[in-house]
C-alpha cells in the first residue's frame, strides 16, 4: 500500500503563499480532510509558527489545538529543525525537550526532524524526546548532491537515525534536485539497510517530482508527500489526486477517499484564485525552473543571489558569483544548500566576488559556522580557509548545544512576567522573541479592554 501525507496546510501553504492561510480560512474543510484517509497531514512547524505570530495574529499553539479538534482521526505532523527547533539559532537541550513535549501534548503525532548539515548530534535530543513523549519521530535526510553525499554515507546516516528510535525515514528534497534515477537508488539502498517505512518529500520546482515519486515508489517507498491539486505544482508538492490516480491504475493499493479529495480540491480552488488575484500567489512560483538542475543550486538561492547583487549595483557579477558558489560550498565542507547554509554560502560567494579576494570580508555567521556552532560539516572545512577565517579563535569541541546556558527558560519566564500564561507562551518567546513579545502584549491589552468593557456593561 502507498500512503499519502497531505501538505496543503504547511509546506504547500508555505511554498506558494508564504504561509498566509489564517485558521478561519481552512477551518470549514478540516472535517472533510479528516475523512480522506491520509497517512498524515502536515500542519505545523516550518514557517507556520513564525507567520502565525508575526502576520496572522494567531497563537500557533491554539491553531494546533483547533486543528486537532477539527481532525480527530488524522495523524497530525510537524516539521522540526532538530536543535534549531523552528529557527536558525541553536537552543539548549532542555528547550528542545520542552518544545517537543508541548508539541505532542497539544496534538502532534509525528515529528519530522532534520538538520541542515545532517549532523546526528543535532537530531538526537529531539528524536529521543519525541519517542519519550509517545509520538513518532521521522528522521529526515536533508538531500543534496556532492562528492561526499554518497549512497554509503546516506545509509550510514539512516542507520544512525534508526538506532536513535525513529519510526520512519524521510528523504527530504527541499529544492527538487532529486532525480528519478537517484530516488530509485537511494530508496533501494535505505530499504536494504533498515526495516523502516520510507517517506519521500520533494518539490515540483524543477519538474522532476512526479517521475521521482514514481521511481521511488517502484523502489519501495511507502509514503509520499503531496498537495491537493489547487495548491500543488511549482514550488509546492505534486498533486495528491494525480498521484493517487496514477498509482492506483498501476495496481498499487491506495485507500484515499476519492470523494473527500474531490471536495477538498473544490474547497481550495476559490482560495487559490483569491490569493492569485491579491498577489500573494506569484505566478512565477507555479512555473518549472530547470536552471537549478544545471547549477545544482536551489531555485530560491539563485533568485537571492541575483537580488543581493542588484541591491549592491553589481548585477554584472551574477555569472561570477554563480561560479564562486560551488567553490565556497566545497571549502565549507559541502553543506546541503538549505536555510541557513544556503544564505551563508551565497553571501560568502558574493563577498568573495565583490572583494576580489577570497574570504577577506567574512560575516559573523560564517565565523560561527567555521567554529563549529552549526554542527559537524559533511566533509572537513578547507583547513587553510578555516585558519584564515578564524584567526586566533578556537573551534568548538563536541556539541555546541551543551555550551549554551541552562537557564534560558527561567530567564524568559522572568522577562515575560504576567504576559505569559503558560509554558507554551514562554516557548513562543524563546523561539521568536520580538514577535512573540508583541503578540503577547497585544493579547493582554485586548483582554484588558474586554474586561473594562464588560464592567461598563454591568453598570
Ligand atoms: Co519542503
Amino acid at each position: 500500500m502507498i500512503q499519502f501525507t497531505e501538505t496543503v496546510l504547511r509546506d504547500a501553504n508555505q511554498s506558494l503563499i508564504a504561509t498566509r492561510l489564517p485558521f478561519e480560512k481552512f477551518e470549514p474543510i478540516l472535517s472533510e480532510m479528516d475523512k480522506a484517509d491520509y497517512y498524515s497531514c502536515e500542519v505545523w512547524g516550518g514557517a507556520t509558527f513564525d507567520v502565525c505570530l508575526r502576520f496572522l495574529n494567531e497563537d500557533p499553539w491554539e491553531r494546533l489545538r483547533k486543528i486537532r479538534k477539527g481532525m480527530p482521526n488524522t495523524k497530525l505532523q510537524m516539521l522540526l529543525r532538530g536543535q534549531n527547533i523552528l529557527g536558525y539559532a541553536h537552543y539548549p537541550d532542555d528547550i528542545v525537550r520542552r518544545f517537543v513535549r508541548k508539541s505532542v501534548e497539544n496534538g502532534i503525532d509525528i515529528i519530522r526532524i532534520f538538520d541542515a548539515l545532517n549532523d546526528v548530534d543535532n537530531l538526537k535530543v529531539a528524536i529521543e524526546e519525541t519517542v519519550k513523549s509517545g509520538a513518532m519521530a521521522s528522521g529526515a535526510i536533508s538531500y543534496t548532491i556532492s562528492p561526499v553525499h554518497t549512497l554509503d554515507n546516506y545509509v550510514k546516516l539512516v542507520k544512525e537515525m534508526a538506532s536513535m528510535g525513529v519510526g520512519s525515514i524521510c528523504i527530504k528534497d527541499m529544492a527538487g534536485l532529486l532525480t528519478p534515477k537517484n530516488a530509485y537508488d537511494l530508496v533501494s539502498a535505505i530499504k536494504d539497510a533498515v526495516d523502516l517505512p520510507v517517506v519521500m518529500h520533494t518539490h515540483c520546482t524543477t519538474g522532476l517530482a512526479f517521475m521521482t515519486y514514481l521511481k521511488g515508489v517502484e523502489a519501495g517507498a511507502d509514503v509520499i508527500d503531496t498537495a491537493i491539486s489547487p495548491f500543488s505544482g511549482g514550488t509546492s508538492q505534486p498533486a495528491t489526486e494525480t498521484l493517487s490516480y496514477t498509482l492506483r491504475e498501476l495496481g498499487y493499493d491506495i485507500n484515499l477517499n476519492k470523494e473527500a479529495l474531490h471536495n477538498i480540491a473544490a474547497y481550495f480552488k476559490p482560495i487559490r484564485a483569491e490569493y492569485l488575484e491579491n498577489g500573494t500567489l506569484n505566478p512565477i512560483s507555479l512555473t518549472t525552473d530547470t536552471e537549478c538542475l544545471q547549477y545544482q543550486i536551489p531555485g530560491g538561492m539563485l533568485s537571492n543571489l541575483l537580488s543581493q547583487l542588484k541591491m549592491l549595483n553589481a548585477s554584472d557579477k551574477f555569472e561570477e558569483a554563480l561560479k564562486e558558489t560551488p567553490k565556497v560550498r566545497e571549502d565549507m565542507g559541502f553543506p546541503p544548500l538549505v536555510t541557513p547554509t544556503s544564505q551563508l554560502v551565497g553571501n560568502m560567494a558574493v563577498q568573495n566576488v565583490l572583494a576580489g579576494e577570497r574570504y577577506k570580508n567574512v560575516s559573523s555567521e560564517i565565523k560561527a559556522y567555521c567554529r563549529g556552532e552549526y554542527g559537524k560539516t559533511p566533509a572537513p572545512i578547507n583547513p587553510e580557509v578555516r585558519a584564515k577565517i578564524l584567526g586566533d579563535v578556537k573551534p568548538i569541541e563536541g556539541r555546541y548545544a551543551e555550551t549554551l546556558p541552562a537557564d534560558t527558560f527561567e530567564k524568559a519566564e522572568e522577562k515575560l512576567g504576567d504576559l505569559a500564561k503558560c509554558e507554551e507562551d514562554v516557548l513562543s518567546y524563546i523561539a521568536f522573541p520580538s514577535v512573540a513579545e508583541k503578540f503577547l502584549t497585544d493579547r493582554k491589552a485586548k483582554e484588558e479592554n474586554i474586561w473594562t468593557f464588560s464592567i461598563e456593561e454591568v453598570k
